[in-house]
Order: C-alpha cells, then sequence, then structure tokens
C-alpha cells in the first residue's frame, strides 16, 4: 500500500521535516518531492536525505495542469501528501491572488490529476490534504476548535486553505476519491521561515534589533512543534479514516507577548545576556488588519482514534528551536537575504 508517494511543498518547513520522516522510515518506499522552491521552499532545508535511493526532488508549479498530469502518468503515485502552499498570512493581505491560484487552484489541479489518474482503482490510494486551524476563524476567551466548528475563514490566506478544503470533501463525496484532511494549529521549529513569529523573534534578539509585536501581543495561539506535527501526519496517513478530518494541536496556548517574553528569557541564557536584556527589544507594531483573537484546537478525536499526542513541552521544544537557530547561522543568512529585506521593511512599520 502507499509505495510512492508525492509530497508537495517538501521543501518548505513542515514539508521538510514530513519528508525527512517518511524517507527515514519507510525505506521500500519511493517519496517525490515536487516544490515550486518559492521564497519559502529551500533544499537546504533537506541536504541531509539528499542522496537516499528511495527519495526524488522534483521542481515544478502545482497550478501547472500539463506538467502535473505529466507528474501523475510518469510516477503512478499511491499517495500524495499536499503542503504546497502560500502559508503567510501577511502576504496573503498585500496579494491575495497569488494564496487563490497556489492554494485553490494548485489543490483542485492535484486532484483533478489523482482522479485521472486513479480513477479505474482507488484501492490502496490516498489524498492526504493538510490544512490549517485558521479554516475556523476567531475563538473568544472561551471553547475550542473541533472537526464539527463551522468554517468562518477571516483573511484571504484562511478563506483560501478554506476553499481547497471544500474541493477536496467536494471530489471526496461527488468523485469519490479517497481523501483525508487535518486541520493543524501553529507549528515551530527548525527551518522555520524568518517571517513568522518564533524565528523571526530569535533572529532579531540575537542580532539586537527590536521583536516587532502586532498590537499589544494579546492574540493567542496554540503552538505544536514541527516534528510532532510531521508524526501525526504519518499516523493520519498510514492509519486515518478516508472520508474524514482530524484536527492536530499542542494543547499548548500561548499569548504572543508572554510567548515573546518566554523566548526572550531563554535568549538571555543561551546568549549569556543579562536577564531583562533581550525584553529591552520588544516593540509594538501597528496590529495586521483582521487580526483573529484566539485559535484553540481540540485534538480529542485524533487522540482517542489513533493514538497520536504531542511528545514535547513547549519550554524543552522551544530551547530545542532556539538552539538550532543558533547553531545554524548560515541557513538564516541565506534566507533573509535579498528579497525578504523589502518584505520585512513594509511590514514592520512602527506605530
Ligand atoms: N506553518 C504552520 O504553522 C501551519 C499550520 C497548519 C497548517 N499549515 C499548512 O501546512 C502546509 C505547509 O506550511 P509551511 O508552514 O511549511 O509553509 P511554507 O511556506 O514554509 O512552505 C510551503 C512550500 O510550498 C512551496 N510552494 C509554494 N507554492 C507552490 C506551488 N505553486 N507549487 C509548488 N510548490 C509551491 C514553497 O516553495 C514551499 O517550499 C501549508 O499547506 C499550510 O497551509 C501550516
Amino acid at each position: 500500500m502507499h509505495n510512492t508517494i508525492l509530497i508537495t511543498g517538501g521543501a518548505g518547513f513542515i514539508g521538510s521535516h514530513v519528508v525527512r520522516l517518511f524517507v527515514n522510515n519507510y525505506p521500500h518506499y519511493q517519496i517525490i518531492n515536487l516544490d515550486a522552491l518559492t521564497y519559502a521552499g529551500n533544499l537546504e532545508n533537506l541536504k541531509d536525505i539528499k542522496d537516499k535511493p528511495n527519495y526524488k526532488f522534483v521542481k515544478g508549479d502545482i497550478t501547472d495542469e500539463s506538467f502535473i498530469d505529466e507528474l501523475f502518468a510518469t510516477h503512478q503515485f499511491d499517495g500524495v501528501i499536499h503542503l504546497a502552499a502560500e502559508s503567510h498570512v501577511d502576504r496573503s493581505i498585500m496579494d491575495p491572488l497569488a494564496f487563490i491560484r497556489t492554494n485553490v487552484m494548485g489543490t483542485a489541479v492535484l486532484l483533478n490529476a489523482a482522479r485521472k489518474y486513479w480513477k479505474d482503482n482507488y484501492e490502496g490510494k490516498l489524498f492526504y490534504h493538510v490544512s490549517t486551524d485558521e479554516v475556523y476563524g476567531s475563538l473568544g476567551a472561551e471553547g475550542f476548535f473541533t472537526e464539527e466548528t463551522a468554517y468562518d475563514p477571516r483573511s484571504p490566506y484562511s478563506a483560501s486553505k478554506a476553499s481547497s478544503d471544500h474541493f477536496v470533501n467536494a471530489y471526496y463525496h461527488t468523485y469519490h476519491l479517497p481523501v483525508v484532511i487535518s486541520n493543524c494549529s501553529n507549528n515551530y521549529g527548525s527551518n522555520h521561515f524568518p517571517e513568522k513569529l518564533i524565528p523571526l523573534a530569535i533572529h532579531n534578539i540575537k542580532n539586537n534589533k527590536p521583536v516587532p509585536v502586532y498590537g499589544k501581543g494579546e492574540n493567542v495561539r496554540d503552538w505544536l512543534f514541527v516534528e510532532d506535527h510531521a508524526r501525526a501526519i504519518d499516523t493520519i496517513f498510514h492509519k486515518g479514516r478516508v472520508g474524514e478530518t482530524y484536527n492536530i494541536g499542542g494543547f499548548n496556548e500561548w499569548k504572543n507577548i508572554d510567548l515573546i517574553n518566554l523566548l526572550c528569557m531563554i535568549m538571555d541564557k543561551k546568549l549569556q545576556r543579562a536577564p531583562g536584556t533581550s525584553a529591552k527589544l520588544i516593540t509594538f507594531v501597528k496590529d495586521r488588519a483582521g487580526h483573529d483573537l484566539r485559535y484553540a484546537i481540540d485534538a480529542t478525536k485524533l487522540n482517542k482514534e489513533l493514538g497520536w499526542a504531542p511528545s514535547l513541552q513547549f519550554e524543552e521544544g522551544l530551547e530545542k528551536t532556539v538552539d538550532w537557530y543558533l547553531a545554524n547561522e548560515e541557513w538564516l543568512e541565506h534566507v533573509t537575504s535579498g528579497a525578504y529585506q523589502d518584505y520585512y521593511s513594509e511590514q514592520y512599520q512602527k506605530r
């Protein structure tokens, strides 16, 4: 079952952890990593496994229909794990159409190819769509998102992911394509592009630059270590029920400002700075438009049905993450040069 697997977006943050896990844990599978290598994709993330005999990288765009058709015809995939996406909310506010193209059109192109090539035989086939908890909208102080929560996306990013989820479900109901979806909370860990909160803060603290925090830092997110997300994807891919949705979360809610303060404490310790030094870099900036207040995931179904649970406490995971960034300066320098600088100055104007 599932011998030749297409993983899309495998050069990105989460995708690279998923590719590594599958290549290392399943030597009898063939893993094809398809990635367009946008600003967020980086093959350095996978240099430790690039020469493994069960791994192959293909550069290409998921919105390119004839290319995707040809790829399916060549490789006869048994499974697809689809992570390729435009993934940053702030960028979706600047350029929504890019998100609609990749996240909606790209997903539809892949679904169509799977339907076309699997049509006669769905036995042992699976299309796994990786999505986000942001499709559920924003919570108040109480409550959790469950798999039954109605979709209420509020940013162009979450609207494009919600739309792609709907297409995946539509292919299941209309064409009986074997699909599964997971909706995960915020991830953190190594190889995270430094436009996102945690790597950005680590990078700036290290370089004594202001650490931008939106509004008053009151927004709450549920954080999950990226390797735990990759393990959840492995579990759902192999044991999940076709047609189902599984929520993935860390049972780990933090206000942005509390998280940044904890990170500052860890950085003071790691960089041997006097306690309180890094916290002085915190700078409140103009809030994100339509900033969702709180996300919190109820991952009970995944835990009860498939036995998955997060493996790390947040403090431990955060220290591991800081250690990785401090030991991989070269990686950070490569990804933060060039075009990223222009984006950065436009995004974080002072209040
Ligand atoms: N980061 C999170 O906290 C989080 C949480 C839940 C779900 N997700 C979902 O997980 C998936 C991966 O997220 P991430 O944070 O690793 O994103 P990322 O931005 O780090 O990586 C996305 C990857 O997709 C590739 N890509 C983009 N457009 C493409 C296209 N048109 N064709 C082929 N490849 C393309 C990029 O080159 C990059 O390697 C996304 O679908 C995202 O919605 C992310």
